[in-house]
């Protein structure tokens, strides 16, 4: 009975929210390392259990700064309030953070009332105390265009604060940062994740790698597409002289998009905040030459939803469709892709993503049959093809009851699958 056992996963994650959110309200909250600045209530003192002596504290918000003026910071005796610490920076020009040492605890009381509290959008973070002495371990807020370029060989950790766009509309997604002319040493190695590292808040965080061996074969890109990324906080690990990259605050709102190389990776993120749009990717591939596509997708996707895609070739085609009960797949396929669609079933679907990639190989010994009449916009049924994945669309049997329940647990489940 697969149904059953994932709702009763479901559930159980639910219950996990819960028990988080609960706890946030009380008087001590255990052992998670960041928190949505709404998180702390009027009515009690909060302190930050399993903080480690000498780890840093971070705010990063763009919330207003009277309101941030009215959270009182506590550690070792002594007040800081929301705005200073958010305001602690290296230098004018970089959105690179200063954190404030935590020494004997750290507690945290508000005297704003609960309607403003809840509506704040910033995050606060607490590294490890190791992170903290570690002078790689690099935390900014991602504000204006602002370019990294490393000044040794060593590896480093970027976590990335995508500050809250308060000019948002119906698809502009609350938080979110663009990373563009990333290029890196073919000897290095570079992770995307969501979150913050060393606490995994999704089953899933590897979103985008460079190489990337996922599929068994391992591909180092020299092209990387403009990534726009709409997460709270994400944080990239390198190795060995490398990345460099810009990054600033925005995103991209295409939803056509053409590649900027004949071998290349990309991404597509959509956060649990968005709408899902559909999205085609033109991969300009020369038909004349082989070649092979793939992605690394992850997800965490609401019930009876669907991340549907395909690549087209010249010749073949693929398509691929996951629902829930599959967070994390990774597909390679022996052709050179003209066009990757993405075709959510749903404008609400949670997170999900797809690094996506397509390299030009050798040419081809008789150019293929010229393909004149290439549809555009497929219908669903075309995609089994050559589909490796196949679900059925799961019927909708839930009775009303335990859909009033479910919803009402889904909404605090969103509170914090936003913050990462
Ligand atoms: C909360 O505070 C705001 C700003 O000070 C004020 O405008 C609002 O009326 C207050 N709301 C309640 C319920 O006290
Ligand atoms: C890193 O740089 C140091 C000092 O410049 C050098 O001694 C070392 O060999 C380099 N390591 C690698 C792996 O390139
Ligand atoms: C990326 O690099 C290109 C070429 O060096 C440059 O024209 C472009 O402005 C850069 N983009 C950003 C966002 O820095
Ligand atoms: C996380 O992934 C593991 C392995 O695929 C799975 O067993 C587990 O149920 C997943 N947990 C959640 C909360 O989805
Ligand atoms: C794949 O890449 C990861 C780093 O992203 C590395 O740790 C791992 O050893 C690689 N696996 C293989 C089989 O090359
Ligand atoms: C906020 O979003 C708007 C689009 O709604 C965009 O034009 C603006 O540049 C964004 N501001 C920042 C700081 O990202
Ligand atoms: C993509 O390329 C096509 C054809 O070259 C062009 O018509 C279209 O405007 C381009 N789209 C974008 C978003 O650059
Ligand atoms: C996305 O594509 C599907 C199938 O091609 C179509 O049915 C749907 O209306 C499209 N959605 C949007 C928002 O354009």
């Amino acid at each position: 009975m697969p149904k059953i056992t994932r709702q009763i996963c479901k559930t159980a994650k639910m219950r996990f929210y819960l028990h988080i959110l609960l706890l946030s309200f009380a008087a001590v909250v255990n052992g998670q390392h960041i928190f949505r600045l709404a998180s702390f209530s009027s009515d009690v003192k909060s302190t930050l259990a399993n903080v480690e002596e000498g780890s840093f504290l971070f705010i990063s918000s763009s919330d207003n700064p009277n309101y941030l003026k009215n959270i009182q910071i506590e550690t070792a005796g002594s007040f800081y309030n929301a705005l200073d610490i958010s305001t602690r920076m290296f230098s004018a020009s970089s959105g690179r953070k200063i954190g404030l040492k935590v020494l004997r605890g750290l507690s945290i009381t508000t005297t704003n009332n609960n309607t403003i509290s809840s509506k704040l959008f910033g995050q606060l973070y607490v590294t490890t105390a190791a992170q903290a002495q570690d002078p790689n371990f690099l935390v900014y807020d991602v504000v204006a265009r602002e370019t990294i370029t490393p000044t040794d060989n060593l590896s480093k950790t970027y976590v990335l604060f995508n500050v809250h766009n308060r000019s948002v509309d119906g698809f502009y997604p609350y938080y979110s940062g663009i990373i563009s002319n990333l290029t890196q040493d073919p000897n290095s190695v570079l992770v995307m994740n969501t979150g913050i590292p060393g606490q995994q808040l999704r089953n899933v965080t590897k979103f985008f790698a460079n190489p990337l061996n996922d599929t068994g074969v391992s591909h180092f890109f020299t092209n990387i597409e403009p990534l726009s990324i709409p997460l709270p906080v994400f944080y990239i690990s390198a190795t060995l002289n490398g990345p460099t990259f810009t990054m600033e605050s925005g995103s991209i709102p295409a939803t056509t998009i053409n590649t900027t190389a004949v071998s290349t990776s990309g991404l597509i993120l959509v956060n649990d905040d968005e709408l899902a749009q559909n999205y085609t990717v033109n991969l300009n591939a020369d038909p004349a030459y082989d070649g092979v596509c793939g992605f690394l997708y992850v997800s965490d996707l609401v019930d009876n939803v669907e991340a549907d895609g395909f690549f087209y070739g010249a010749v073949l085609f693929a398509g691929f469709n996951y629902d829930n009960t599959e967070p994390y797949a990774s597909r390679e396929y022996k052709f050179y892709a003209q066009q990757l669609g993405i075709r959510p079933t749903s404008p609400n679907m949670g997170f999900y993503s797809f690094q996506y990639y397509n390299i030009k190989g050798a040419l081809l010994p008789t150019p293929p049959t010229p393909q004149t009449n290439q549809p555009t916009n497929p219908a669903t049924s075309r995609i089994p093809i050559t589909s490796t994945t196949q679900k059925a669309i799961i019927p909708t049997t839930t009775k009303s009851a335990d859909f009033k329940t479910f919803s009402i647990l889904l909404v605090f489940s969103a509170v914090f699958q936003r913050l990462f």
